[in-house]
């Protein structure tokens, strides 16, 4: 099909078919369809689906199998009354232990990633109820982090400009800094800065008091400015070590990272460390229904084995669907070699990192798997980002749509109120299925895209 972008691009009016929706701002184009890396808009024009929308497509749109499993269980049934078995759920949790490392073998089904998280806490805090240990409720997280839009969630993000207008509604539960290669002293190696960085969550919990803190979760690449910045080992083993002693639950939130983004079926495995509590969304069915699950570790199964209660449940935890998805899409990864496809095409995709160095606004490229973050910058030289007047983030996404690109975009750049200066992260992370030419392809548009905007922005 001939590329040719003849749309005018940016927010409409929320008039009109889009009236009705509550704080939706849509944004032309129109989506009209999508096959594989592709997405069509209503008139006619291809778009290459840059990050896989939040990197949750991993499958490319409109992968058969997952579509056929769709189909098959919509034509069995299509809810599950929670008072029956529901063979799909159990097959999802099954599947889910055949890829997760260590004794993470049992999984609690939700529809979404904040869903996920807030289960995780709640497991967290009956697990310590029932262990004997009632005193430990607070759940340690990092500044910057994002874990979910829900209350619960809210409380582990640290960000002032997202979390602050519900503070007094939200747990103010105690955070440090995560680790970060722009903060490192000069004079120290990458792994002495983990071990100090690490060592913060000792101090942390000792002054709380160890038998107030239930649980320490993070994602296992750096979040918010860090976006993307992947640690030494060590910084995960000293973690490990430090909530062992100290009867505190390690929880991954690998709604990101998990189903293979990374170039193993979960980013923790990288530091050959093992969780005790795993979070999953977005990837665990390429995104094609509501769907997130919690996958805890035999010691944090047992007392719920043994029959204490877990007092939680939604009306669509374990849709069969939904789950029947998520089957179709862990056997497409295992049967179609997806991620030695990851590590190879992300090999490709980093094999450009120079090139996009060199651009002015790009601080920094760093990442791993076919996940790339670009930090981007007004000046390299103090990482600032453009004022929110200046319209940054719209220009570059209207950029790069002209250049038929769509990029996931937090699209707070505006009301972002980043508390230290810092660029503004931007991802590629194509579907698992992209092509060789096709990554050529994106980084020429994204070459270009940068060029353009660059041009853009110092012209006012
Ligand atoms: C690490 C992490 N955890 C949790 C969430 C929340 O997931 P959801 O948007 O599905 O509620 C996200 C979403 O981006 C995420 O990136």
């Amino acid at each position: 099909m001939n590329h040719h972008i003849s749309t005018n691009y940016g927010p409409l009016a929320p008039e009109g078919d889009w009236a009705r929706a509550f704080s939706y701002h849509p944004f032309s184009p129109e989506i009209d369809r999508a096959e594989g890396l592709y997405i069509f808009d209503t008139q006619g024009n291809r778009y290459i689906d840059a990050t896989g929308g939040p990197f949750c497509v991993n499958l490319g749109h409109g992968h058969p199998r997952v579509k056929a499993a769709i189909a098959s269980q919509l034509d069995k049934f299509a809810y599950a009354h929670p008072t029956l078995a529901n063979r799909p759920r159990a097959e999802l949790c099954k599947a889910i232990a055949s890829i997760t490392p260590g004794d993470l073998n049992t999984s609690y089904l939700v529809s979404g990633g904040s869903e996920a998280v807030e289960t995780a806490v709640k497991i967290a805090r009956q697990y310590q109820l029932a262990a004997g240990r009632p005193g430990k409720y607070k759940i340690i997280s990092n500044y910057d982090a994002y874990h979910g839009m829900t209350l619960a969630t809210m409380s582990l993000s640290g960000n002032p400009g997202t979390v602050g207008r519900y503070e007094p509604m939200i747990s103010q539960w105690p955070k440090f800094n995560q680790y970060s290669d722009y903060t490192r002293p000069a004079n120290m190696s990458r792994e002495d800065w983990a071990i100090a960085t690490a060592r913060k969550l000792d101090e942390i919990i000792s002054y709380e008091g160890a038998d107030s803190v239930a649980a320490f979760i993070a994602t296992p690449h750096g979040s918010g400015p860090d976006y993307g910045t992947v640690p030494p080992a060590i910084y995960w083993r000293e973690i490990r070590r430090i909530c062992d002693e100290n009867d505190v639950l390690l929880i991954s939130d690998e709604v990101v990272t998990g189903f293979g983004r990374t170039g193993k079926w979960c980013g923790m495995e990288h530091f050959d460390v093992i969780p005790d509590i795993m979070t999953f969304a977005k990837g665990i069915n390429s995104g094609y229904l509501p769907l997130g699950a919690v996958t805890v570790s035999d010691k944090v199964n047992e007392p719920f084995k043994a029959g204490t209660p877990f007092i939680h449940g939604f009306t669509s935890g374990g849709n069969p669907v939904a789950a029947a998805s998520g089957v179709a899409t862990i056997d497409a990864i295992r049967d179609e070699g997806l991620l030695e496809r990851v590590n190879e095409r992300g090999a490709q995709l980093f094999s450009h990192a120079e090139r996009l160095r060199r651009h002015p606004t790009v601080a920094d490229v760093r990442g791993w798997g076919l996940f790339m973050v670009l930090e981007l910058v007004q000046n390299a030289e103090d990482r600032s980002y453009f004022p929110p007047e200046a319209g940054a983030e719209q220009r570059f996404q209207e950029i790069a749509l002209s250049n038929g690109l769509v990029f996931y975009s937090t699209l707070y750049g505006a009301n972002r109120r980043p508390v230290i200066k810092r660029g503004l992260p931007m991802w590629v992370s194509p579907a698992y299925t992209v092509t060789s030419e096709q990554i050529e392809e994106i980084v020429d548009r994204l070459d270009r895209t940068l060029h353009q905007w660059e041009q853009a922005m110092s012209a006012g």
